[in-house]
């Protein structure tokens, strides 16, 4: 109800600075005591039966926030205290990008959706770990891509290059090569690069465990936008390679998405496609995914989740984890936990005692 008189301010503004506001918002209120644990209590709802666990972490509950929301990692502690259950920050890349012109993120109202071809605008993996790391008591994702400016052929050292830096502050790392607004990015999901990318990527997990002590889990974002064969090699290089997980799915390339509507006067507007367009899509996808790799390899499912129905349905077609960005926009700040208080409702329906019971049941 509040949310809906902020939100009809919010979309006047233009989509970045009603963006920069509402983290500035969400950096503020994380920053002081009292007003984070006003928001915590005012919007965290927890169950036990809620509680997941995947890649060797613990997850207070399944949902989570996707990335790009909060690119640099300023308003981890605001944001844990919306209820996620973990969060994943960046993309962040090796040095500071500006990303692509302006404009460069647009809300599609009418579908529910978003378009952007943002590029990857951050900080810097420097000025990431300069600043200091609140610790906001759920697991933080760290996701990190290669450089604009990369060619394809030294795209494994940026990541490779990434991963030693973050891996002391991740949870876990979230590699991500599904942008579409990177040129070439998603050349490096096809036979020619993944296996070896997938490779480099965990021997140094596996070099970094034995130099540290702790094993950092590894995981591959992908598109929705891959042909059969493609996801077929993707998938293969990332079990070969003894990845972690799959995050599914990213932005689509695609307008006519099943299902999806997104009117005529949006067809200029060039960029990845979120939010309840992608929806059936990516569960499509997250089923596939699913069907080829079973419980090897944990799926983090997002696209288009705007409800515990939504939810529920990424966790059916296979998901351990659910994310959400797009629906934040749209649903406001109780989003989480109202999607949490429908999954308890449907273990309750279900008579089942915990949400791993739901996953991959179709
Ligand atoms: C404005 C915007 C920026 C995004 N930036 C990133 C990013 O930097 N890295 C990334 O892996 N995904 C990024 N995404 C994709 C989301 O993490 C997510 O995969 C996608 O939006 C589908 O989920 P949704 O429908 O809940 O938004 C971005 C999405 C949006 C809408």
């Amino acid at each position: 109800m509040i949310y809906d008189a902020a939100r009809r301010a919010l979309f006047k503004l233009d989509p970045e600075r009603a963006h920069a506001l509402t983290l500035g918002a969400l950096r503020a209120a994380g920053a002081l005591p009292l007003t984070r644990i006003a928001l915590g209590r005012a919007l965290r709802f927890e169950d036990p039966r809620l509680k997941v666990e995947a890649f060797g972490l613990r997850f207070r509950n399944p949902l989570g926030l996707a990335a790009g929301y909060d690119k640099n990692g300023v308003a981890v502690r605001g944001l844990a205290s919306l209820g996620f259950g973990h969060l994943e920050i960046g993309t962040l890349t090796r040095g500071a990008q500006p990303g692509n012109p302006r404009p460069r993120l647009w809300r599609v109202p009418e579908a529910r959706a978003v378009i952007n071809r943002l590029g990857f605008p951050n900080d810097g993996v420097d000025a990431f770990l300069a600043r200091a790391w609140p610790d906001p008591g759920i697991p933080v994702g760290i996701n990190i891509g290669k450089s604009k400016d990369t060619p394809l052929s030294q795209a494994a050292d940026d990541y490779v290059a990434l991963l030693r830096r973050v891996a002391p502050r991740a949870s876990y790392v979230a590699i991500n090569i599904s942008s579409p607004n990177t040129p070439e990015l998603r050349q490096l999901q096809t036979r020619a690069y993944v296996a070896d990318l997938c490779g480099a990527i965990t021997r140094t997990r596996d070099t970094l465990a034995a130099e540290s002590g702790r094993r950092v889990p590894v995981l591959i974002k992908l598109a929705p936008d891959l042909e059969e064969g493609q996801l077929e090699d993707a998938l293969d290089a990332t079990l070969g390679a003894g990845m972690d997980g799959v995050i599914a799915t990213n932005t689509t390339l695609r307008r006519d998405a099943a299902g999806g509507f997104v009117p005529e006067r949006y067809t200029d507007c060039q960029g990845g496609l979120s939010g309840a367009p992608l929806r059936s899509l990516a569960t499509a996808m997250i089923q596939r995914i699913h069907a080829r790799t079973g419980p090897r390899l944990p799926i983090i499912g997002m696209g288009g989740v705007a409800s515990a129905e939504d939810a529920l349905e990424k966790i059916r077609a296979g998901a351990t984890l659910v994310q959400l960005y797009t629906g934040l926009i749209y649903g406001g700040p109780g989003l989480p936990a109202r999607i949490k208080r429908g999954l308890v409702s449907a273990l309750e329906r279900a008579g089942a005692d915990r949400m791993a019971a739901l996953t991959g049941l179709q």
